[in-house]
């Protein structure tokens, strides 16, 4: 048993007790309805959510006016309309005993959704940093409405049973929109020095107080730093939060960042460590003497306990976490850490994919998230005996939910060791994160009782002679090895045989191929010293800087002089040298000492025809399906242990 006498221990906001110091802050999931409305899959979530037992559930965006929605699938609360599903979203969110309080929102210029239509509106005409339209400036008028919008939608939290609110006033939404001097011009009341910036912010407070009494506890949530250049610092809001305490505010909830910080320092990728931006909650905890909770990259409980004992913050939020394992602080007050599963920080299944491809929060490592109406709870009707084939995400989570469901699993991996292309992907700097994920996976799988029987390459004969009911093939993809003449001088090597370190890396170094396995290649030689040549015939690299992880990667590389050859075909090979065209003009590289492919992956083939011949039941996975990601390796593997 752990004690977690700190992180375990109640505190009390206004006159309401909150049985721990755990929070989960707010993640918006995109699973409502599009018009606002809560549903079954919503509520699903939120109960699942809740069960881990958080002291406090902050819920997520909720639109306060529709001039604020930054996607039709945000919650609203801008109408009564609403209160009949905020009752049973706040009835869900109750389900752990913990306290709920429902977040306020107003996105003002950074919709996507309204700036398209042309219906944004923001402090000034400044164009969205993301999305590089203006809105409309706010008037008077418009200021006061919003205003007045907050406090009801406040008054229809109370009335829904949510025990508080927390006003969004971080993260580069309106309310930091008005604080932040790169969005705000204003020159009247509004605008000006960061007092006056504040005013709306206060305002805002001032109002929802006077809406919900004196006894209702008002939580702030502000971006501690806005994290981008020129924009304010922890300083600068230390010499404003004493008014926001003043005009309302009973918490402090000290987050990080704004839309346009480079590299999603909001949800941080792993360079960031654990805990990262508490030294900004402690600042700001300098100057108020109401709670402040400290938000970024927790995922130990234990670490998150000496926060609050050394008094650097009052409560801490697991939001990744969190999504990743809702039962970490069950497995933490029974001393059983080594079975919670651990946030990668990867952003994958969560805030990239609903930020960059509009779809509902899931969890790239743990399939239940976002599927919590799906995902099966009770054993299978009929069980089978089934066999999976490779030991990747896709077959390892295949296997554990196979089982999970009553399921007869035989789990077959032809190399020694388990894991598949994580035991490369974990190699490139900060990574190694990636590596006790699937170390902790393969774990649970023996503790399921499961065997993997590694070294074992399932063949078309072992499927002639065995009659499984089915068959998961989860064998993955195959490198690609380019027809290039000189491809087998001994200067040429590929990026496995480089992360997998069975090939020492040398110095004048020549990779070939610019996708994700090419620039984690490329980082993990210049972290080592070696001089990089990145080489693609793509005009630019496929990883997009879009996302966090792609972020970092092409930041490290240039940081680290790596020479970026795009647009460029690798010709031939020779003993020192590789020839390229670019456009169209014939170049040598000289002076190498290692040529490295890393032009992809195929699907792999094997076992396919036979089981279409041999009439097995059968469903293929993960990158032996398309080569993908960890998300779709673990989404489907799951599936076809559910659908079996
Ligand atoms: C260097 C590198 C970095 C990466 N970084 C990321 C990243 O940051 N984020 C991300 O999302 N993805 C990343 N990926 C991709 C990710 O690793 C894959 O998408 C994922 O591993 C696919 O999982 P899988 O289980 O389908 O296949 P694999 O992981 O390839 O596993 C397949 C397994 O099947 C085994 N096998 C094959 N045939 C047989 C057989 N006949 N019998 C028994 N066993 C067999 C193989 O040995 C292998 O262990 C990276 C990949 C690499 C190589
Ligand atoms: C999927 C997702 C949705 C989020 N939505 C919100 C939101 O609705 N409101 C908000 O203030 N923050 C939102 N955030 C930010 C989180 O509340 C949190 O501050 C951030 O993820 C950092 O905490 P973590 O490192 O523990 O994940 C979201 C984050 C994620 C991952």
């Amino acid at each position: 048993m752990n004690e977690l006498k700190h992180l375990l221990s109640p505190i009390t906001i206004k006159k309401t007790e909150i049985p721990n110091r755990v929070v989960m802050p707010p993640m918006g999931t995109g699973l409502c309805n599009p018009d606002g409305t809560v549903n079954d899959a919503l509520l699903a979530y939120m109960n699942r959510q809740a069960s881990g037992g958080a002291g406090l559930i902050i819920s997520e965006i909720t639109a306060v006016h529709p001039s604020g929605l930054v996607s039709p699938f945000e919650v609203g609360a801008y109408d009564d309309k609403f209160i009949p599903g905020l009752k049973k979203f706040a009835e869900a969110a109750h389900a752990g005993g913990g306290k709920a309080v429902m977040q306020l929102h107003h996105g003002g210029r950074e919709s996507a959704y309204l700036l398209k239509k042309g219906e944004a509106i923001g402090p000034s005409a400044v164009p969205s940093l993301v999305y590089r339209q203006e809105p409309r400036e706010m008037t008077l008028e418009d200021i006061q409405e919003i205003i007045t919008s907050f406090g009801s939608a406040a008054v229809r939290a109370m009335e829904a049973g949510f025990d508080g609110v927390e006003i969004h006033g971080a993260h580069g939404y309106l309310l930091t929109q008005f604080l932040s001097a790169i969005s705000n011009k204003r020159q009247d009341q509004y605008g000006g020095s960061f007092a006056n910036r504040a005013r709306f912010v206060v305002e805002v407070l001032r109002e929802v107080r006077v809406q919900v009494g004196e006894d209702t506890p008002i939580l702030l949530r502000i971006s501690a730093e806005e994290f981008i250049k020129n924009g304010y610092t922890v300083e600068d809001v230390q010499t404003i939060v004493p008014d926001l305490v003043e005009a309302g505010a009973d918490v402090i909830h000290a987050s990080i960042g704004t839309h346009g910080s480079p590299g999603g320092i909001t949800s941080a990728p792993p360079e960031y460590d654990t805990g990262f931006n508490v030294w900004r909650a402690k600042k700001l905890k300098e100057v108020v003497s109401v709670p402040v909770i400290a938000v970024g990259r927790f995922n130990d409980p234990l670490g998150a306990d000496d926060v609050i004992a050394c008094g650097d913050a009052d409560l801490v939020a697991f939001g990744r976490q969190q999504l990743c394992d809702p039962d970490y602080l069950i497995k933490a007050r029974q001393g059983r850490n080594r079975d919670i599963r651990i946030c990668i920080a990867c952003n994958q299944g969560c805030i990239e994919r609903e930020m960059l491809e509009a779809k509902s929060v899931r969890c790239a490592i743990n399939p239940e998230t976002g599927q919590e109406l799906v995902y099966p709870r009770k054993p299978a009707a009929e069980t089978r005996n089934v066999w999976i084939v490779g030991a990747g995400p896709a077959g390892l989570t295949a296997a554990y939910e196979a089982n999970r469901l009553g399921h007869q699993v035989t789990l077959f991996e032809k190399e020694q060791m388990p894991g598949g292309n994580l035991l490369y992907a974990c190699k490139a700097p900060f990574k190694q994160i990636y590596g006790d994920w699937i170390q902790w996976l393969i774990d649970q799988v023996k503790k399921a009782g499961i065997e993997i029987q590694t070294g074992t390459c399932v063949t078309d004969q072992m499927l002639d002679e065995a009659a499984p009911d089915a068959v998961i093939v989860a064998t993955g993809g195959e490198k690609i090895v380019p027809p290039i003449q000189g491809i087998d001088l001994p200067i040429v090597c590929d990026a496995w045989q480089i992360l997998g370190e069975t090939v020492a890396p040398q110095k004048n170094i020549a990779v070939i191929g610019a996708g994700l396995i090419g620039m984690e290649t490329a980082t993990f030689l210049t972290a080592r010293g070696s001089a990089v040549t990145l080489i693609d015939q793509l005009p630019k690299s496929p990883v997009t800087k879009f996302t966090s992880h792609g972020y970092g990667l092409h930041k490290r590389l240039r940081g680290d002089d790596c020479r970026f050859m795009f647009g460029t075909a690798l010709q031939r090979i020779q003993e020192d040298s590789v020839t390229v065209i670019t456009q169209g003009e014939e170049n040598t590289l000289s002076s190498l000492d290692q040529v490295v492919l890393a032009v992809g992956m195929n699907p792999r083939d094997d076992l396919k025809s036979k089981l279409k011949e041999n009439e097995i039941r059968h469903v293929i996975v993960g990158d032996a399906l398309q080569v993908r990601r960890i998300m779709e390796a673990t989404e489907e593997g799951a599936r076809a242990a559910w659908e079996l």
